[in-house]
This record gives structure tokens, sequence and C-alpha cells, in this order.
């Protein structure tokens, strides 16, 4: 069959099994010839590894100078009568194969990380296959649900204001237009659910969980992602349900650091810079901000994606020579320094103004948002042949 983009609202309904090959080598390519990670971790489990910040980083750690043995979790569809399968189904795979084709161990769980049948899973897989720990765990799940085990319920997060009603500009990649949003607040239970959700309770949970199975290594560091943002996107996101979210991520990350000083581990947050990911396309109102942003990131110079990120967070952050990771006032690792320059930001904040439903293709960055989003699902690159014909029976037997 012939594999054509298929969009809905902001949801990418296919994948180029080959374009997301190509996607992975680009990003391995890109940390071979980048400044390499020195004295990284031997081994690490990488929950959320399938794209965006948890993709970018197991290449990072890969292919970026330490030679990392990854266990990657991720919960994505294989090819079945319903569709081609998801673009982290195959970003696994080809992960893997280069991986492998370098000599270094790589294996890929495929299922609910929030399930206990995914955490015993891996568990036994480090002492089966990784000589019993590991030295690093990033947490990059994103994720619109988690299940309260308790009750058999589900925990909904809602990306909406607190306290004050909203409107903005939101990006349907589908029909390429901005339309208005108008987002109502939060209620108390929206905010305490999206906290449950994307909060830091379920990273305590698993660390706490990996710490008593004696399956971390001593000095073993583990570090999740998180969003601040300018002033101008805080009603949206640092001062709305998410940033609630990642706050009780932030106290969440001081508390895991107490409990892994028996083993003189460490707990970072890494707040990183906006990007367009599966899961940053679906937040309201914030498509003008990554409009104008990559305009002036690009045009300064500064621009970074997802893999020039986990490059400098792994080189420059988090293994240094001192050994001692770079942190600001609050305790975090800052990737967000650069896109948070005063001279970007008021370029930023100047352009936005001037972004209509009209105008928004020339004055933003459509191009460059369309193109990460169509990159992600294996679409967009000038060097695949996107006529061929690629059939069942060749994705079916690829196997993560
Ligand atoms: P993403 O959608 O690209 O990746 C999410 C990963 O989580 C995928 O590998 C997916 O398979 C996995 N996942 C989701 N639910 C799962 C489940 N139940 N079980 C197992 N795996 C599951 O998202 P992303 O943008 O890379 O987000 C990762 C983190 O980075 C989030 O904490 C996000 O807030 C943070 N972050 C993102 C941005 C941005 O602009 N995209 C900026 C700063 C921080
Ligand atoms: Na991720």
């Amino acid at each position: 069959m012939i594999i054509n983009p298929v969009i809905k609202g902001v949801v990418a309904r296919s994948a180029h099994p080959i374009g997301c090959r190509e996607a992975v080598k680009q990003q391995i390519t890109y940390c071979q010839s980048a400044p390499q990670i020195h004295d990284g971790p031997k081994r690490a489990l990488i929950l959320g590894a399938s794209s965006g910040f948890g993709l970018a980083s197991r290449i990072s750690l890969t292919f970026g100078g330490s030679r990392t043995k990854t266990l990657g979790v991720s919960f994505e569809r294989g090819p079945s009568d319903k569709g081609v399968g998801s673009a982290g189904w195959y970003n696994n795979i080809y992960f893997k194969q280069e991986a492998e084709k370098n000599g270094l161990k790589a294996v890929n769980l495929i299922g609910d990380a929030f399930s206990p049948k995914m955490r015993e899973q891996v568990i036994r897989t480090i002492k089966e296959e990784f000589d019993g720990q590991v030295d690093l765990i990033i947490y990059s799940l994103a994720s619109g649900v988690r299940p309260n085990l308790q009750t058999g319920e589900f925990w909904h997060s809602a990306i909406k204001p607190i306290g004050n009603a909203i409107n903005g500009l939101t990006l349907n990649l589908e029909h390429e237009e901005l339309t208005e949003t108008s987002l109502s607040p939060a209620s108390d239970q929206e905010v305490h659910d999206t906290i449950k959700v994307m909060g830091g309770e379920d990273w305590e949970e698993w660390i706490t969980l990996l710490n008593n199975a004696g399956v971390l290594a001593e000095g073993c560091k583990t570090i999740a992602y998180s969003y601040i943002g300018p002033k101008s996107t805080y009603p949206i996101y640092h001062l709305g349900t998410l940033g609630q979210a990642k706050l009780d991520l932030h106290n969440k990350a001081d508390l895991i650091h107490q409990k892994l000083q028996d083993i003189k581990g460490e707990a970072h947050v890494a707040v990183c810079k906006a990007l367009v990911t599966k899961a940053s396309v679906f937040i309201p109102g914030f498509s003008p901000y990554l409009l104008a942003l990559f305009k002036v990131m690009k045009t300064m110079g500064l621009h970074e994606g997802c893999i020039e990120q986990a490059q400098r967070l792994f080189n420059s952050k988090l293994y240094t020579t001192s050994g001692e990771a770079v942190i600001d006032e609050n305790r975090l690792i800052r990737l967000d320094d650069w896109e948070l320059r005063d001279d970007v930001q008021r370029a930023v904040t100047e352009l936005m103004a001037n972004i209509t439903p009209d105008n928004f293709k020339q004055l933003g960055d459509f191009d460059g948002y369309q193109e990460d989003f169509l990159k992600l699902n294996g679409f967009g690159f000038d060097s695949i042949d996107y006529g061929q014909d690629i059939s069942m029976a060749f994705m079916e037997s690829l196997k993560p």
C-alpha cells in the first residue's frame, strides 16, 4: 500500500515506517557529531521512550558518547486491520535495530506504564538483561489518563486555566487554520485529576518500587521533564492545570532526591523548551506562541529540537566534569535558558501581538511547525520515496 499522512484535528492517524526509520537515523547522526557525553550512564530505563523527549533522550544516551544500554517502555500500536500502527511503534523498532548494529543492547517493552504488570516486567527485565541494575531512569510519559488502581476508575487530565476563562488561538493541523478557542476555568476536581495524571506521583511510585527491588545502582540518577515558559503563556500553562501538575512534579523531585540519599542517588527535573510533539499540539491557545517562538529562535540561530535539547542536557547539564548537575536556585536544570532569554522573549511578544488567523502562515513559522509534526509521523523527508509500496507483510515482520 501507499501510506499517506492522515491528520484529524491535531492527531496523526497514520505513520510511515520508512520515514520513522529516517527520523531515528537523522537524530542518531546529530548525536554522533555533537559534543559528546562524558561519563554517562551504562544502563538506562526510559519510561515514555518511543517519541518526543523520551526517544530523543534514548538516542542521545546510546549514540551521543556514552554508549548506554537502554530499556524503553512505551504505549504504542502495531499494524493491524485498523491501520499501519503508530509512529512510536516504528521508532522503537528502528532504534533497536540501530543500537544492535552498534553492539548495544536495547529492549522495548510495550504496554501501560501505570500498570503493576508493567512494573513487574521492568524489574524482571533489569534483573535478567541489565545485570540487575540501572544507572539512570528517564521519566517522560505524557498521557491524558491514568488508572486509579484502588478504584479501577481513571483520572483524566484537563488542559485549562485556573480562576478565569481565557480566549486564545489554536492551530488545527488538519484544516491549517488558526481558530478562536475559549477555555473555561478548571474545576477543583479537574485540577486535582490533572495533577494525578501529569504530576509526580507516578514517578515517585516507580522510583520507590525500583529502589525497594534493589535494581537501582549506587549513584543512580532519575530525571523528569517539565515546562514553565514565559509570562505570555502563564494563563494557559504555568498558572493553569498543567502548571499545577508540573509544580507537583518539581516537589516530588525533591522528595525522591531525599529518598535516594541511601544509594547516593539524585532526582532532577529538566525544564525544557517548547516544542512540537504528539503531546504539545494538544495544548489549546499555545500554538501562536510556538509559531512565534520558532520563527524568532530560528532567525537568531538559537532553535533546538528534542534531540538537540537531549544532547545538551546530557553533555553539559547532567553529566559534567565536576560530577555535579547544573541547577538553578530551585534545583531545576534549565534547558529553557535560550527560550527565556530577554531578547528572544521581547521579539516573540512583539510578533505574537501581530499574529492573526489571516496572517499566521506568513508571520509565524507555520511551515516549520507543520514540518515537525509531519516528521514526528515519518512524513516530509526529502530522502524518502513516499510513492513506494509498503506491504502489510513487511510491517508485520517488524518486531519491537
Ligand atoms: P510524547 O507524546 O512525544 O511522548 C510520550 C511518551 O509516553 C510516548 O513514548 C508514549 O508511548 C508514552 N506513554 C504515554 N502513555 C503511556 C502509558 N500509559 N504507558 C507507557 N507509555 C506511555 O510527549 P513529549 O512531549 O515528549 O512529553 C514528554 C514529557 O516532556 C512530558 O512530561 C512533557 O510535559 C514534557 N515536556 C514537553 C515539552 C514540549 O514542548 N513538548 C516541553 C517541556 C516538557
Ligand atoms: Na517522550
